[in-house]
């Protein structure tokens, strides 16, 4: 594996240290070479001293010693730049090499973990020094990671560009949150069961809500985050694919092809509400307390314009046009310095259509709902109502509960070695097709464009649950946000 953007916080946090867990789980081939390339006065054990930190900080599973030195001989380093015919054919001298000594045979995942600006260059240089020329016996694969874009048409012309190299099965797009454990279990628990599809309809489901709060601020990021905001970060992408995993009908196979045929099906379904302003929200945090400690505005934060008009929460409110889904809203909400770090989707139940007890002894049964935690605490919940002991006839919440780590013992891979094992086996059912992120801009584009004519993004206090626009969209609907 070739990795591009090595200096970058995703390699060092993410990528770097799934590959280390991958080894140590024994699921590399003991000739797994990976080679960083970027402009720095590198040699390859300079480059093997980064991965080892980033190992030693982030890795997932313990520290061996001899999975390390496995893993460190196969670490080659390439010093160049990303313009200059000499540095790629000085890459393709490495690759080649280690082809011969390492019983790589051919087989490359070039991992672009750059910004897309810089695709083209890459691309084009792939394949003009024949690093992208597969063959029969050798694969030649891409992986790339969001953003694919802006808005559509620089999706569409970023797909262009990739897929005059890269035949379209080659192409990896990493959408991280199609790795998790608890995002796989959605479709397990939807199809390998009988309990749930009977009533995953418009005939009971009343709505969905889909939430992906986080605590942490932008955490250093400003060059990537201001002008992109919110809906462009995670809704575009994450909550979009929960939305379609959570919509979609069975797939006739767990197969990529049928899996991103339904996924397809929905996303093509879903429809804007007519009002875009009564029916998203979008938000910018204020300076607050977050978990005992004072936390910035966005609008203080280093390296953030202090007129910026991006917006760190955004909520929309989104229908699905087909018989399954008429008539039940989809709510979708994301933000920083929110309340607490999670990320859920509750599917809420009608009321019963008939009830033999008293307004009085079921005022306080709500809902019943069904709620897939994503993270933390990953499981799921289920809300119904029950009686209280005691001689009066009152009804009240109760919930039964699944947790992955009272079930299991063995603790959840984390989503990037489940990608990158996947990458290397060829398996593409987790990783979205360029038809999948072209729709999601489709669904996007419009709401992004009404919010530019808005301006200045409602300020919400940091540490709370998002700006008051938000609640209002839901009130509007005569319903409410669950409290994670
Ligand atoms: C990334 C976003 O895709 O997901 C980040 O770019 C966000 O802004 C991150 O913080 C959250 O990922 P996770 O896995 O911690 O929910």
């Amino acid at each position: 594996m070739v990795i591009f953007g090595v200096t970058g916080d995703l390699s060092r946090k993410k990528v770097m240290p799934a590959i280390y867990d991958l080894a140590n789980r024994g699921l590399l081939p003991p000739g797994f070479a990976l080679v960083g390339f970027a402009r720095r006065d590198w040699a390859d054990q300079d480059f093997a001293q980064i991965v080892h930190d980033s190992v030693r900080e982030h890795a997932r599973t313990e520290f061996r010693e001899d999975v390390w030195q496995q893993l460190a001989s196969g670490i080659r380093f390439v010093a160049g730049d990303l313009t200059s015919d000499e540095s790629f054919d000085e890459l393709k001298r490495t690759v080649d090499e280690l082809d011969a000594n390492r019983g790589t045979r051919g087989n490359h995942a070039f991992y672009l973990s750059i910004p897309p600006g810089l695709f083209p260059v890459v691309v084009q240089q792939l394949k003009r020094s024949g690093l992208a020329d597969s063959n029969p016996d050798a694969w030649r694969r891409v992986v790339i990671e969001k953003p694919f874009g802006h808005n559509l048409e620089s999706a569409q012309e970023l797909n262009n560009i990739v897929g005059e190299v890269f035949p379209s099965g080659s192409v990896f797009r990493i959408d991280h949150y199609l790795g998790k454990e608890t995002v796989q279990n959605m479709m397990a628990i939807r199809f390998a069961n009988n309990l749930y599809e009977p009533i995953w309809n418009a005939n009971y489901v009343d709505h969905v809500q889909i939430t992906m709060a986080e605590d942490i601020g932008i955490a250093g990021r400003a060059g990537y985050y201001d002008g992109i905001g919110a809906a462009r970060d995670v809704i575009q992408n994450h909550l979009l694919q929960l939305m379609a995993l959570t919509a979609m009908e069975e797939p006739t196979s767990f197969q990529a092809d049928s899996v991103r045929i339904e996924k397809e099906k929905v996303l093509s379904a879903i429809v804007l509400p007519s009002d875009l302003t009564a029916h998203t929200a979008r938000g910018q945090y204020a300076a607050g307390w977050q978990g005992g400690v004072e936390v910035r505005g966005y609008l203080d934060e280093d390296g953030i314009d202090k007129k910026s008009t991006t917006e760190t929460f955004a909520a929309v409110r989104l229908d699905v046009d087909n018989r399954r889904w008429a008539g039940v809203p989809f709510y979708l909400r994301a933000g920083k310095r929110l309340g607490r770090r999670v990320t859920e989707v509750a599917v809420v139940f009608k009321k019963a259509p008939h009830q033999i007890f008293s307004p009085a002894s079921t005022q306080e049964l709500s809902n019943n709902a069904m709620v897939f935690r994503i993270q933390p605490d990953e499981g799921m919940t289920v809300r119904f109502g029950s009686k209280v002991p005691g001689t009066a006839l009152e009804v009240r919440d109760v919930t039964m509960d699944f947790a992955y780590g009272d079930s299991f013992t063995e603790a959840s891979p984390e989503a990037y070695e489940r990608l990158i094992l996947d990458v290397l086996l060829g398996d593409p059912p987790l990783f979205p097709r360029h038809e999948e992120v072209e729709l999601q801009w489709k669904i996007l584009d419009p709401i992004l464009e009404h919010w530019t004519t808005l301006g200045q993004p409602e300020q919400y206090a940091s540490g709370g649950w998002g700006p008051h626009s938000s609640y209002d969209m839901m009130s509007r609907d005569e319903r409410m946000w669950r409290r994670p």
